[in-house]
C-alpha cells in the first residue's frame, strides 16, 4: 500500500483453462445475434477486425506506469478462442441466421455473402413464447407444453443435447424486450419459482423460463434486453446454487454509454444539471417492439436509473435535486438499424448561471451491442472457469457492458463507465494474482 500498486490477494484456486469449444446458445435469432454471429465468422476469416470488442482488442497494464507491460486482454486471461466458439439459438420464426440477417439489414450484401454458407447452417431451435407479453409479435415457430414446467423442461433438454457436442455452454438472451413486470412472491425463492411454474403463473415470462433452464443446468446467462429476467432472489440463488454466473441486464450501447460518460464528467467537476432530454428515432423490429407502450415502459425504467445513480442528488441537493429526466423512443421505420439520438442537458455553473450541451449520436444499434453480446459470454465463460467468481452469483464486474448493472442486495449499482472499467480490470488482475492498480502513484515522486 501506499503505492500506485496495491498488493492483491493471490488468487484462492487457478482460473481453468478454455479448453476444446464454447457453445453459445443464443436467444433471440434477430439484429443483434445475427451481427455478433456473422462478425465472429468474419473474424475468424480474416474478413474484419473485432472493433468494439475489449476481449479482443483491449490490453491491460500490469505493474508500474515505467514497466511497459500492457498485454491483449485475451493473453492474459484464459478466454475461449473465436476459433472455438459454436453458435446455436431459439427463435419465435423459422428463419436461419442468414435469412435473419439478410431480414435485419444490418451488414451488407457482400459481406453477407461470403458468409452465407456458414450463416444458413444454424437454424433455431422452436421458441418459449407468448404473444402475452410481447404484444408486436406473433410467432409460429413456437414449443408447446401443458404449462410452464414442461417448457423450461424443454429448453433443458435442448441444453443437455448441445452440451453432448461442445464442452461448455453460456445462454445469451438477445430476443424481444419483454412486457414490463415486477416482482411478486413468486421471484423470491427457488422453490416458490417452481411452484409458480407448475401454477402457470402470470409473473413468469418467457425469459425468465429460459434463464430458469440455464442456471438448473449450471449454465451461465446474460440478458442483453431490460426485461425482469434474473434480477430477483430466486435466479440470484440459482445462480450461486449452481456455479452458473448472472450479471445485470440491458446492453449499454447508444445514449446510455454517452449519458454514463458525460454525467461522471459533470459531477466531477461539481456542474449542476436542472433537465436532460434524450429523444431517439429507430426504425428496426426492436424499435417496433418497443413502440408498444407496455415493452417501452420496460426500456424507459432501465435507461431512467443511471442518472440518479451517478449524481446522487440526496448528497448533492444544490446540483441534482432538481433534475428533470425524460425519455422518449419513437418508432421511425426509414431509418431501420441506424439509430439517431439526440440528448439536450441544460447545466448551469458558478453562481447558477444555466448552459446547453446537446448530443447528436448517429449510430448503428446492432453494431454497437454485437461486441457487447460476444464480450458478456466470454467474460461468463471466464467467471464460470474461475473458483473466486464462479459461486458468487451477481459478476459486478461485468456492469460495464450493463445499462441496468444488477449489485448484492442493498448495494447501489455503480454506472459510471470509467468506475465500471477499472473494476473489471481490477477483476481480471485479481483472478490472476496480479497486483491492482489504484492509480496513487506517489512513488514515481520519492
Ligand atoms: N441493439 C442495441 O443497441 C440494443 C441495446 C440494448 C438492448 N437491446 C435489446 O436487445 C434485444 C435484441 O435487439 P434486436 O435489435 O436484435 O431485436 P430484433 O427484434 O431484431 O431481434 C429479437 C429476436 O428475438 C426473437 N424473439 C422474441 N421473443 C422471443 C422468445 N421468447 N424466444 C426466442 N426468440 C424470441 C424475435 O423473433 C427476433 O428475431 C432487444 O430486447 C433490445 O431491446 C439492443
Amino acid at each position: 500500500m501506499g503505492t500506485e500498486e496495491q498488493g492483491s490477494q493471490k488468487t484462492a484456486g487457478k482460473v481453468a483453462p478454455a479448453t476444446g469449444k464454447l457453445g453459445v446458445m443464443v436467444v433471440g435469432l434477430g439484429a443483434v445475434a445475427t451481427t455478433m454471429i456473422a462478425g465472429v465468422e468474419a473474424v475468424r476469416r480474416g474478413l474484419a477486425k473485432p472493433i468494439g470488442s475489449l476481449t479482443q482488442m483491449g490490453t491491460i497494464r500490469l505493474g508500474k506506469r515505467t514497466d511497459n507491460t500492457s498485454p491483449l486482454i485475451k493473453d492474459f486471461v484464459p478466454l475461449a478462442d473465436l476459433n472455438d466458439i459454436v453458435f446455436t439459438g431459439w427463435d419465435i420464426f423459422e428463419d436461419n441466421v442468414y435469412e435473419a440477417a439478410a431480414h435485419a439489414k444490418v451488414l451488407d450484401e457482400k459481406m453477407l455473402a461470403q458468409l452465407k454458407p456458414y450463416l444458413e447452417t444454424i437454424k433455431p431451435l422452436p421458441a418459449v413464447f407468448d404473444q402475452y407479453y410481447v404484444k408486436r409479435l406473433n410467432g409460429t415457430h413456437v414449443k408447446k407444453g401443458k404449462n410452464k414446467r414442461d417448457l423450461a423442461d424443454q429448453v433443458i433438454a435442448d441444453i443437455r443435447a448441445f452440451k453432448k457436442t461442445v464442452d461448455r455452454v453460456v445462454v445469451i438472451w438477445a430476443a424481444s424486450t419483454e412486457i414490463f413486470l415486477e416482482q411478486t412472491a413468486v421471484h423470491q425463492s427457488i422453490e416458490a419459482f417452481e411452484k409458480g411454474l407448475e401454477a402457470n403463473d402470470i409473473a413468469i415470462a418467457p425469459s425468465q423460463i429460459y434463464a430458469y433452464a440455464a442456471l438448473s443446468e449450471g449454465v451461465p446467462f446474460a440478458n442483453g434486453a431490460p426485461g425482469l429476467t434474473v434480477d430477483f432472489p430466486a435466479m440470484v440463488e440459482l445462480s450461486k446454487k449452481n456455479a452458473a454466473p448472472i450479471c445485470g441486464k440491458d446492453f449499454k450501447t447508444g445514449q446510455t454509454l454517452m449519458k454514463t460518460v458525460l454525467a461522471p464528467a459533470l459531477k466531477a467537476r461539481m456542474l449542476g444539471v436542472s433537465g436532460w432530454f434524450s429523444t431517439n428515432i429507430l426504425g428496426n423490429r426492436d424499435g417496433e417492439v418497443l413502440d408498444d407502450p407496455q415493452s417501452f415502459k420496460t426500456k424507459e425504467e432501465s435507461k431512467l436509473g443511471s442518472l440518479d445513480y451517478i449524481f446522487q442528488p440526496e448528497l448533492y441537493p444544490d446540483l441534482y435535486k432538481n433534475l428533470y429526466h425524460k425519455i422518449r423512443i419513437n418508432y421511425y421505420p426509414p431509418r431501420g438499424d441506424d439509430k439517431e439520438a439526440w440528448d439536450n442537458i441544460d447545466i448551469f455553473g458558478w453562481l447558477g448561471y444555466p448552459m446547453q450541451i446537446k448530443v447528436n449520436f448517429l449510430c448503428r444499434d446492432s453494431i454497437l451491442a454485437a461486441p457487447i453480446a460476444l464480450d458478456l459470454v466470454l467474460f461468463l465463460d471466464l467467471a464460470k472457469r474461475t473458483p473466486s467468481l464462479r459461486s458468487i452469483g451477481i459478476q459486478e464486474w461485468l456492469s460495464f457492458y450493463l445499462k441496468s448493472p444488477q449489485s448484492a442486495p442493498g448495494l447501489y449499482p455503480e454506472h459510471d463507465l470509467f468506475i465500471q472499467s477499472m473494476k473489471l480490470k481490477n477483476t481480471l488482475r485479481h483472478i490472476m494474482g496480479s497486483d491492482l492498480i489504484t492509480h496513487l502513484g506517489l512513488e514515481y515522486y520519492d
